[in-house]
């Protein structure tokens, strides 16, 4: 079976490659649905026209008691609606979960010609995707499934970190990684209930001022900077999307913008969405600022086969900055096209 082409392609030295090739689908946002409940199918048609990417959800988030119904409730809302251009993805329980295999064995019966990722969570190492490699490969035979299933690996556990680079090469078959800050959290012993985000404990004090009551200024820092950098250098080696996941404070959109912005100019090209007002902040986000574009528009424009040195506004540009330029450009490209 044919898998599609990686995400990422080596810029050319020298001469400019042709914009936007290959062809990425845009993935701003990946909004979680959870299927059990009817009311939220119901939205579903109107869901597709607002998102990149819906996401039926059947792990943690959705009750012991239900997981049955959610995956039911899964293949209806495949059936059922059109996605057209918007993605349809499913986050499947972990490995080691008694649900795991009717998950695989009925979303790829039912409605295999129509998923187009599995988001597989807890992922060790290489040897989680090759079991699920293997398995989605005989399925799509004995289905008659002519389009690859692409797999989306959660970063979610210290293993997991320890074996990024192996797990983003494991198969022609990844699409993508995204960050799992509330089980990684967990799985390293870091000393937080939150999902995703700061702490107001984890900062930097300055040093002691001259002034014998001045206060000391506090500087709170990034907990998840480490992780999304090493998981953005596997992605990027290996031709796959990295993503930021869950932001779980929805009383605090700027905290998620933050969060999400940090991310996007670290390398990633989407976040999760669990609530609808996160749709719009990912949007924004994830789109480049026209500011910047217009900015790298003119670096293009000043140095037309991307080689040489020249000024402007007082900066300098070169080679590499012509490449970064690119990147911005052609990310414009996309969200316009
Ligand atoms: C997501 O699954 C997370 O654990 O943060
Ligand atoms: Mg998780």
């Amino acid at each position: 079976m044919k898998l599609p082409s990686r995400y990422y392609k080596p810029l050319a030295i020298g001469a400019p490659a042709p914009f936007s090739e290959p062809p990425v689908t845009l993935e701003r946002m990946i909004h979680f649905v959870p299927p059990h409940l009817e009311k939220v199918r119901a939205k579903v048609p109107d869901l597709i026209s607002r998102v990149d990417v819906v996401l039926g959800n059947l792990e943690d988030a959705i009750p012991a008691d239900a997981k049955d119904e959610a995956r039911r409730g899964l293949i209806e809302m495949g059936r059922a609606n059109d996605f057209g251009g918007t993605g349809l993805w499913a986050r499947i329980n972990c490995l080691n979960s008694p649900w795991v295999l009717d998950d695989i064995t009925g979303l790829v019966g039912e409605i295999g010609d129509k998923l187009d990722v599995i988001m597989l969570p807890k992922v060790e190492g290489p040897w989680d995707i090759h079991y699920l490699d293997q398995l989605l490969a005989q399925l799509e035979a004995r289905h008659g499934i002519s389009r690859p299933i692409m797999i989306h690996a959660i970063l979610e556990t210290a293993e997991g970190v320890n074996n990024v680079g192996a797990i983003a090469s494991a198969s022609p078959r990844m699409h993508g990684m995204s960050l799992g800050p509330a089980d990684l959290a967990a799985s390293r012993r870091m000393k937080t209930t939150r999902v995703g985000g700061g702490h107001p404990a984890y900062g930097v004090l300055a040093d002691p001022s001259d002034e014998a009551d001045a206060p000391r200024a506090f500087a709170q820092q990034d907990l998840w900077h480490y992780t999304i950098a090493r998981m953005v250098d596997a992605c990027a080696a290996n031709g796959i999307k990295p993503f930021y996941g869950p932001f779980g404070d929805f009383s605090d959109p700027e905290a998620c913008e933050t969060q999400f912005r940090n991310a996007f100019l670290m390398g990633c090209v989407g976040a999760w969405s669990l609530h609808p007002n996160q749709i719009d902040i990912a949007k924004r986000v994830f789109s480049p600022d026209p500011e910047e574009v217009r900015f790298a528009a003119r670096i293009i424009e000043a140095m037309p086969d991307g080689t040489g040195a020249v000024m402007l506004d007082g900066k300098m540009q070169d080679d590499a900055t012509w490449k970064q330029a690119r990147v911005i450009v052609d990310l414009a490209r996309q969200v316009a096209a």
